[in-house]
């Protein structure tokens, strides 16, 4: 790659212009977004774990209806995630392999249990909220095919956002036992959903990159912090307590506008979860690779009617 092809690719980010899959790219902004596409795919993905595991106890009809809609609209997610990564020359074979075989990552967040009904509403009020943080600013990013997929996950994120805050409401107005199991779910998703938002900028290898690519428009940090600034508010409205007795309210923070400052997040436990030792992580894998397994009738008889086809129509 030479530097006159750099600098022009680097021209036509700067001029805001989308990139689109069959220009020409430096190979590391393919290699960046096909790993960053594929991980945010499968994290769509065995998101529909925790929160399947809660569809047939939920509440009430009204509840399941509601739950059932939002883990079929993760799994469509996925697939246009999917999709967009295609763009580029992988397969979805080639990515689900390599979750499958542990190589390729996935949200740290998707690795803890779902205990408590509570904690659908703390998934849908925290996780959904931290995924909108980092997701509207991809709307904006530089590749066409991602951006393009962001726009309609970015609006059903915001309605799985709403309705995970009105799982925490109903539940904060509800009986004495009903409020501390929202606090509980709320103590035990507050940390993993700070982390979900990737390491401090210091200590993240790709974000600079990404930052001059304009696949990412705002850094890990800012992001986390715009998070905190808008989720505390809401924790005071459910009446809730956030876990962490540092956190404090700081006017000289974002230029003077004020914000939160919060305690250190514990990376050890960050880095253990992404590596592949959190509390569900093997059942996660293992009930993906179940799926596949399972599936592989469906994906042979699709190809063999789609050969009959070509067949027919050649003939
Ligand atoms: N869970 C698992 N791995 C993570 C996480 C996390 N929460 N945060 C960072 N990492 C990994 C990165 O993938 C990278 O690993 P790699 O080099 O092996 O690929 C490594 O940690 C270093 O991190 P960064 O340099 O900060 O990586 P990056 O610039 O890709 O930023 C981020 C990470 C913010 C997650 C980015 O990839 C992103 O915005 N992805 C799209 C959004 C997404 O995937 N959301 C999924 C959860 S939301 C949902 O599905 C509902």
């Amino acid at each position: 790659e030479t530097e006159e092809f750099l600098a022009a690719f680097q021209a036509r980010i700067d001029a805001e212009e989308k990139i689109e899959p069959k220009d020409a790219m430096p190979e590391g902004y393919r290699r960046t977004l096909v790993r960053q596409i594929g991980q945010h795919a499968h994290s769509e993905i065995v998101g529909m774990l925790p929160e399947g595991n809660w569809i047939t106890r939920a509440p009430s009809l009204k509840r399941k209806a509601v739950l059932l809609a939002k883990v079929q609209d993760e799994a469509g997610h996925g697939l246009y995630l999917y999709c967009a990564a295609e763009t580029l020359g992988v397969t979805r074979d080639e990515m689900t392999e390599e979750l499958l075989a542990g190589k390729a990552k996935y949200s740290s967040i998707f690795n803890y249990p779902t205990l408590t009904w509570a904690d659908i509403g703390a998934i849908g009020w925290l996780v959904d909220g931290a995924a909108i943080m980092n997701q509207i600013p991809l709307c904006r990013c530089s590749f066409g095919p991602y951006a393009r997929a962001m726009i309609r996950i970015c609006k059903e994120e915001s309605f799985h956002q709403r309705q995970g805050f009105e799982i925490m409401l109903t539940l904060c107005r509800g009986t004495e036992a009903q409020r501390a199991m929202a606090q509980d779910a709320l103590d035990r998703w507050w940390w993993p959903s700070l982390m979900m938002f990737g390491p401090h900028d210091a200590d993240s290898p790709h974000t600079e990159q990404s930052m001059t690519w304009k696949i990412k428009r705002f850094t890990n940090d800012e992001l986390r912090q715009k998070f905190i600034d808008a989720t505390v508010p809401q924790a005071e409205y459910l009446g809730l307590t956030v876990p962490d007795p540092e956190l404090r309210w700081d006017e000289t923070l974002n230029e003077g506008r004020g914000g939160y400052r919060h305690g250190s997040i514990d990376w050890d436990e960050f880095w253990r979860v992404v590596e592949g030792e959190g509390p569900m992580a093997r059942d996660r894998i293992a009930a993906r690779k179940k799926a596949w397994d399972d599936g592989a009738w469906v994906r042979e008889a699709a190809l063999a009617h789609a050969a009959k086809r070509a067949a027919r129509n050649v003939a």
